[in-house]
């Protein structure tokens, strides 16, 4: 796979994270309980937890089992808003999931849109992957709006589906949002 470690947009910069991004992590927004509250991790509650993501992610990138950039500004700033993922479905290999997180300080700018629109077109720029999908709590209207202003279809719900710990001890219901490539093409061209 020939995702790149670094992708521009018009606002962003979106580049492999560093082992150095915990701080900023978890200052930003990992100990945020209002930012991680439909998400399937819990609150950081110390910098060491943000260090311990990081290095999985990275570990995950060399395996070749999820890619996430961190989200910064464009430039060389070590600021760290946020980060966004996507995973190959071991399964069904034209198939990967997306998922996404900012700091409370920069929502509502039209910031992860961006981000998800120039992930899911680097996605899609790749040979086999037909589809992109994603999944939020059914009380995460903001996350659903960022799906459907890049063009990602609302396809059901998935029942008992995700565990967000910050809501329930139990697994929560979701919709499922996906792209298609061929739609994705027109649209976006
Ligand atoms: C979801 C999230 C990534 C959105 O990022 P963002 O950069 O603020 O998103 P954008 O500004 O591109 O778009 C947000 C849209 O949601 C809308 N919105 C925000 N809060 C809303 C709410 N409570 N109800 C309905 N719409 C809402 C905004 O008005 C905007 O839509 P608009 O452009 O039509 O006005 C951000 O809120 C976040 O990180 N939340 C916590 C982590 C999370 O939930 N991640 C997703 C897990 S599925």
């Amino acid at each position: 796979m020939l995702l790149p470690e670094v992708i521009h947009t018009r606002h962003l910069r979106l580049r492999k994270p560093l082992v150095e991004d915990a701080h900023e992590i978890f200052r930003n927004y990992g100990n945020d309980p209002e930012v991680t509250r439909f998400l399937t991790w819990a609150t950081h509650r110390q910098v060491e937890d943000a260090f311990e993501a990081v290095l999985a992610r990275l570990a995950h990138w060399e395996q070749g089992t999820e890619f996430s950039w961190s989200i910064t500004l464009p430039g060389d700033s070590p600021r760290v808003m946020g980060m966004i993922s996507v995973s190959p479905d071991p399964r069904r290999a034209w198939n990967w999931s997306l998922g996404y997180v900012l700091g409370r300080e920069w929502w509502d700018q039209g910031l992860m849109t961006e981000a998800v629109r120039a992930v899911t077109a680097q996605l899609f720029a790749q040979p086999g992957i037909l589809r992109v999908w994603a999944w939020a709590d059914e009380q995460n209207y903001a996350s659903m709006r960022v799906l459907e202003k890049v063009g990602f279809a609302r396809e059901g719900i998935l029942r008992r589906w995700s565990l967000h710990p910050q809501v329930s001890p139990t697994p929560r219901d979701c919709w499922s949002f996906s792209a298609l490539r061929e739609d994705f093409m027109l649209t976006s061209t």
